[in-house]
């Protein structure tokens, strides 16, 4: 039986927070209708974040009660701190992702607090989250690399890894917000965390602004990772960690799993589609190194 591997899909949130032409809650919900039609079932909608902060995601309420029922598909949003967490699941969520950079500046750019007091805070919101039936999945962000401060201490990686298993994490999530992490640290890294946490547990997140991010799925792959986000046409980036460019592309994570022979149940033409419809309402030129290739595929 070929092993299943989850392809969460973050373009909504991760890939549209950096967009500076807005994009209108129908335009998003005919891009999850498009995303949903490939076979994409493990989403990230959107973010309950402060609006000043991120105006795209001022819509998260409205967009959140709007998602279809359909059985079999799970939705997610990003909270920062307890505010958002009481906000997403007043409209609903049944699974928060909270976010942790691993250094100090990275912590105080994005949420405003210090490395401590975003602990404490997802710390809090994890504890809050088990006792009331909410699924927590944890990113540890700029895990790899950090824009302010460069290297990243693994052993802090490691560290903050296991205070949020130990809190009640029902995932984590190792976050290369810029792109900047190689290869052989996602190895080690890995090696390390499959010690003291279960791969089914974790999961990875790897910008690909070095062209890097599919290699870094793939490492992780053989740790027993098996499940990793990823971003329609490769869409976006942080607006709070300069140089990021977007999410590893979802259509080049599925033609490499699938062609590996593990199964994500995604089409890749209808990814393809979900691609096209994407960049209708976006300024930023979309899709990953195997649109090319699709695109002369007549036969598709
Ligand atoms: N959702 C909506 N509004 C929120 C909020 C949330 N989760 N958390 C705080 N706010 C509001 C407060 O009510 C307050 O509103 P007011 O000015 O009308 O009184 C305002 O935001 C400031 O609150 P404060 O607690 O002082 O927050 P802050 O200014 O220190 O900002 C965050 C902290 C976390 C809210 C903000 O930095 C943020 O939303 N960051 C998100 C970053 C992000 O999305 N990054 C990309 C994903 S990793
Ligand atoms: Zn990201």
């Amino acid at each position: 039986m070929m092993e299943k591997v989850i392809v969460h899909e973050v373009g909504l949130r991760d890939g549209l927070q950096n967009q500076s032409k807005h994009v209108h809650t129908d335009s998003k919900l005919e891009i999850l209708s498009a995303l949903i039609a490939s076979g994409i079932k493990s989403i990230e909608v959107t973010s309950f974040v402060s609006p000043k902060a991120v105006p795209q995601m001022s819509d998260a309420k409205e967009l959140y009660q709007s998602l279809p029922k359909k059985p079999g598909l799970h939705f997610e949003a990003l909270v920062p701190n307890l505010k958002g967490y009481e906000r997403a699941t007043e409209s609903g969520a049944k699974t928060i992702a909270l976010v942790l950079a691993s250094t100090d500046t990275m912590n105080r750019k994005n949420i405003n607090m210090s490395l401590d007091e975003a602990l404490k805070v997802n710390l809090d919101v994890i504890r809050r989250a088990n006792n009331e039936g909410i699924r927590a999945r944890c990113y540890i962000s700029t895990a790899l690399h950090c824009p302010f401060e460069n290297y990243v201490n693994p052993i802090e990686v490691l560290k903050i890894a296991d205070k949020l298993d130990t809190a009640g994490a029902d995932e984590l999530v190792i976050a290369d917000t810029t792109g900047g992490g190689n290869p052989q640290q996602v190895d080690e890294l890995f090696k390390a965390l499959v010690i003291s946490h279960e791969p089914k547990k974790l999961a990875g997140h790897f910008h690909d602004t070095r062209g890097m991010g599919l290699l870094l799925a793939w490492v992780a792959l053989q740790h027993g990772v098996r499940k990793f986000d990823s971003s329609i046409g490769g869409l976006g980036g942080c607006p709070f960690a300069p140089g990021a460019t977007g999410n590893l592309a979802t259509e080049d994570l599925v033609f490499m799993l699938n062609q590996s022979g593990y199964e994500t149940g995604i089409d890749i033409v209808k990814v393809r589609n979900a691609v096209k419809v994407a960049q209708g309402y976006v300024d930023q030129k979309l899709g990953g190194n195997i649109v090319g290739w699709l695109d002369t595929q007549k036969s598709l």
